[in-house]
């Protein structure tokens, strides 16, 4: 009996080490492995799931008139003026994020919905109502409200008012609306972001000229005002005073009182070098400088990174001693939409065309070495299946800033809406996909890492910007037409993760329905 003991222990210890040489992805991945307290969530946001748009004295956003005035610039021509209906639907789909075992669910306000004109209207109690609504709904379930104060959307009279993001006056436009919502919703909400991915959307509004207002310049496009070497910086400068002076008014105002924390949402792609040449190796790691640290070093260290000073030189705005007193505010977390990784060459001193998205920083993104892809191919182009990059990106961040918390508040799988029933249904490549992500996001918590959460971009299928419909990342596939959700194999593989057991999902679903 006490031998059959002891070769059990000895098994379980052989097995326990076998686990830990084996590549994360490879052995798999259970939560008993996230410490006590982790965040595993999903994640929305509001133009993108809301539709209701101009119900109950909602203001028109930003997107609202672009989608309607600019349908050609989305690829399948259509908007979120209905989206998933979720403003109706959002206690079904409370009940489906119940189901799925989670304990945070990840959503942005939509600010038109709250102030329909900005500082100048007053507050639309029916806009607070819904968010009251839907918090509500989902503390009585357990889940707690990870809440985007801004999601690429802001009040169309805004753009006109300020300028958009390029006028200094929208910094106090936004202390005023993150001021309306910690003021109504900051007794029941603990985790607060000021922006979403602000170092990515300001690329694509004032850079490429993909986003609303259409702003660009040769070479990188044809708009019909903009200057692509200057605007986005500028646009930036404000967004970075903005989350600073919200971030004051939470910690000297409501902090204390409502006990939550504040930070911003940053996109990460992973650079990794295309040669080992120092050349590639400084260019993977100024493609990093310009992305993430373009928003953080500010943040937290108060001054914009160096490689960029040094190579925009004017077109970088400085920050006045006021602005520098603004910054001490920092974050208290960092949240990561980390989705791949990509390589990084050297464009300094080897010519490329640059008119890319990582141009700025004298870089070419390839997804290709000698021939071969980095990862297998989602159906966003450029985005790679690279599971292994989410260690050293984490690694990056927590020992950059010093430990500070981080969250990684999306990662997913993209889809075309064209693929087959049975493939967007049986969606194996998205299970795989989370698995290996998940995988190694435990493994730079063994490593260390301060990680406080996940959440999965995104809980069902719906408005992707410029694709249109033309692109999916649900766990629940949404049928567009009916509005109906149905749980694909990735929300079986999610629930059974998070809970041990495969429910039916849909039979969940269909209680929500009725
Ligand atoms: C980042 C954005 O935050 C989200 O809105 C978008 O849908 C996903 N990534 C996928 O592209």
């Amino acid at each position: 009996m006490a031998a059959a003991r002891g070769i059990a222990a000895v098994t379980t210890a052989l097995a326990v080490a076998v686990a830990a040489a084996l590549a994360p992805a490879a052995r798999g991945v259970d939560r008993s492995e996230f410490p006590p307290g982790f965040l595993f969530g999903a994640a929305t946001s509001a133009y993108q799931v809301e539709g209701a748009y101009l119900e109950d004295g909602k203001g028109l956003c930003n997107w609202d008139v672009f989608t309607h005035t600019h349908s050609r610039g989305i690829r399948d021509g259509r908007n979120g003026d209905v989206a998933d209906d979720h403003y109706h639907r959002y206690m079904g789909d409370v009940e489906i994020l119940h189901s799925l075992g989670v304990n945070s669910y990840r959503f942005s306000i939509s600010w038109a919905r709250v102030l329909r004109r900005g500082r100048l209207g007053g507050v639309n109690s029916d806009g607070i109502a819904f968010y009251n609504r839907l918090i509500d709904a989902l503390l009585q379930k357990g889940i707690q409200p990870f809440v985007t104060l801004n999601h690429f959307d802001m009040p169309h009279e805004l753009e006109i008012r300020c300028g958009g993001w390029l006028g200094a006056g929208i910094r106090e436009e936004y202390e005023h609306y993150a001021d309306v919502c910690f003021r109504a919703f900051g007794d029941r909400v603990k985790f607060w972001t000021t922006f979403n991915e602000p170092n990515l959307f300001t690329k694509f509004q004032y850079m490429l000229g993909a986003y609303p207002p259409n702003h660009c310049s040769a070479p990188f496009g044809s708009c019909n005002s903009g200057d692509s070497h200057r605007e986005p910086y500028v646009a930036a400068h404000n967004i970075i005073l903005s989350h600073a002076v919200a971030v004051r008014n939470y910690k000297e105002n409501y902090q204390a009182k409502q006990g939550g924390s504040i930070g911003i949402v940053i996109a990460m792609k992973w650079y990794e070098p295309l040669t080992n040449t120092t050349e590639d190796i400084l260019a993977a790691r100024r493609a990093l400088s310009f992305e993430l640290e373009w928003f953080l070093d500010p943040i937290f260290f108060g001054d914009y990174p160096r490689e960029m000073r040094e190579i925009l030189q004017s077109n970088l705005p400085t920050f006045t001693s006021e602005e520098k007193k603004l910054l001490q505010y920092k974050a208290d977390f960092i949240g990561l939409n980390h989705y791949t990784a990509i390589y990084a060459k050297d464009c300094i001193y080897s010519p490329c065309n640059l008119q890319t998205y990582e141009g700025n920083a004298f870089v070419l993104a390839i997804g290709e070495r000698d021939g071969v892809k980095i990862g297998r191919d989602t159906a966003f182009a450029g985005y790679y299946v690279v599971p292994e990059a989410m260690e050293p990106a984490i690694m990056y961040v927590s020992q950059r800033y010093k430990d500070t918390p981080v969250y990684i508040t999306e990662n997913g799988y993209s889809q075309s809406s064209d693929a087959s029933r049975e493939e967007l249904m049986n969606d194996v490549e998205r299970v795989n996909y989370l698995k290996g992500y998940v995988a190694y996001l435990s493994a730079a918590i063994r490593n260390g890492a301060n990680v406080r959460g996940y959440f999965v971009w995104t809980l069902m299928d719906n408005f992707e910007w410029t694709f249109g419909f033309s692109v999916r990342y649900g766990l629940y596939h949404v049928d567009f037409d009916t509005q109906e959700r149905t749980p694909r194999m990735s929300a079986r593989w999610y629930q059974d993760f998070l809970t041990g057991s495969s429910l039916t999902l849909e039979a969940q679903a269909q209680r929500a329905d009725s």
